[in-house]
């Protein structure tokens, strides 16, 4: 089986690279990634000369050079993580979330066509990667299941939901054997210091303040990266053509509850006296429209394909923590240069 894995270098693309390389080594795996700002090979090197595995550089959202690729190495199946991933870029830039989520995904469903009607391959499976955000925003109480009706607020969600219709509209239309599975928020290693928890990981190692937006009362249900990436292969392999799954920790927390308690294991582990990361905390303007509570209902991928949580949030907090205190390398190489700019540009006024 020859597999093209699409956003390989990301947070979550490089675990899900990392499974399929080492677990099977008779598939061919193909990771396609433009190495954007998120995007980096240095999340892969241990596997990078494994025969099985092959880097390309290139641009989803290039028509005729994903087409070309498909005709050239005739995939049998397609996994879809390639995006533009984050909430606040897509609030300053929405229309580059509309090309690579929107005509990227559109640009793989029509090669992918291409092949599965050809018959030749045989092309088997499109599985998107994509959000529980398309869902939209949960008062106090509820959860999202794969009924409930898609109601995205931001830019980022937008597009998100989109890219799902179209995959879906390609199942419905054409027959292609697409699976879809929308997961909330992950967290571990390798995560770009754009996003809540590394974001505050690194400002306590450098003493900055934490910027939580609003009150911090927004909710979000956090899931370690590795049990997301079980639960695609998981899916990839037994999900029936048409079908989406879920995928979530049954783990809720309020934001300010994530960053006292990541303050609590980073006093320990820096033996700083306790209470000291606390004080770093600062609340600051919120974000336009944004989603007060996530939280999913993963009971159908656990009934139908026995998928739960290997890890605690407590064990997966403080690996990752640990992640980023033996990877300095990697995280001072992150944010250096352009993103010190993003950095002043998002938070400076806020
Ligand atoms: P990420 O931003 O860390 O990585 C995205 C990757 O896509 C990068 O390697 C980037 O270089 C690549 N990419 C971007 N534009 C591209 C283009 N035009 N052509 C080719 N490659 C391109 O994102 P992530 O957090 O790893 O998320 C991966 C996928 O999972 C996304 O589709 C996202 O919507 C979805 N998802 C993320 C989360 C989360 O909590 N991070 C939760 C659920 C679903
Ligand atoms: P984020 O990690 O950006 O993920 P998402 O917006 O996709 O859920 O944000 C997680 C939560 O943390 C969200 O409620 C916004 C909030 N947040 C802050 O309070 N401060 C920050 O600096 C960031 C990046 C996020």
């Amino acid at each position: 089986m020859k597999i093209l894995i699409t956003g390989g270098a990301g947070f979550i693309g490089s675990h899900v690279v990392r499974l399929f390389v080492n677990t099977y080594p008779n598939y061919t795996i193909h990771n396609l990634d433009k190495l954007t700002y998120a995007g980096n090979l240095a999340n892969l090197t241990d596997i990078e000369n494994q025969p099985n595995y092959q880097f390309i550089k290139g641009d989803i959202v290039d028509a005729a050079f994903i087409t070309a690729l498909f005709e050239k190495e005739q995939y049998n199946a397609v996994i879809h993580l390639a995006a533009e991933s984050h909430v606040d870029r897509s609030i300053t830039n929405p229309l580059e979330f509309v090309m690579t989520n929107v005509i990227g995904t559109v640009n793989l469903l029509n090669a992918a066509k291409s092949l599965y009607n050809k018959g030749a391959g045989p092309f088997k499976r499109f599985y998107h990667v994509s959000t529980d955000e398309v869902y939209g925003a949960l008062g106090e109480t509820g959860m999202f299941t794969e009924t409930t009706a898609y109601d995205p607020h931001s830019p980022y969600s937008a597009s998100k939901a989109s890219s799902d219709h179209f995959v879906r509209a390609y199942h419905d239309t054409y027959g292609l054997p697409a699976v879809i599975s929308n997961c909330s928020n992950n967290y571990g290693p390798n995560h770009f210091p754009e996003k809540l928890i590394p974001l505050c990981i690194n400002n306590i190692l450098n003493n900055k303040p934490l910027p939580i937006y609003g009150k911090g009362e927004n909710v979000r249900d956090w899931l370690y990266v590795i049990d997301h990436a079980r639960a695609i292969d998981i899916i990839f392999h037994k999900a029936k053509a048409g079908s989406t799954y879920n995928i979530g920790g049954h783990n809720e927390w309020t934001n300010i509850n994530v960053i006292r308690l990541l303050c609590q294991i980073l006093d320990k582990k820096l033996n700083r006296p306790a209470g000291t990361n606390e004080k770093l905390i600062t609340f600051v303007t919120d974000r336009a429209g944004h989603d007060l509570r996530y939280a999913i209902d993963a009971t159908k991928l656990k009934q139908d394909l026995g998928w739960v949580p290997s890890v605690t949030f407590e064990q997966g907090l403080d690996a990752t923590v640990d992640w980023y205190l033996n990877n300095s390398e990697w995280l001072n190489n992150v944010t250096s240069g352009n993103y010190t700019h993003y950095y002043e540009e998002q938070y400076a006024k806020r």
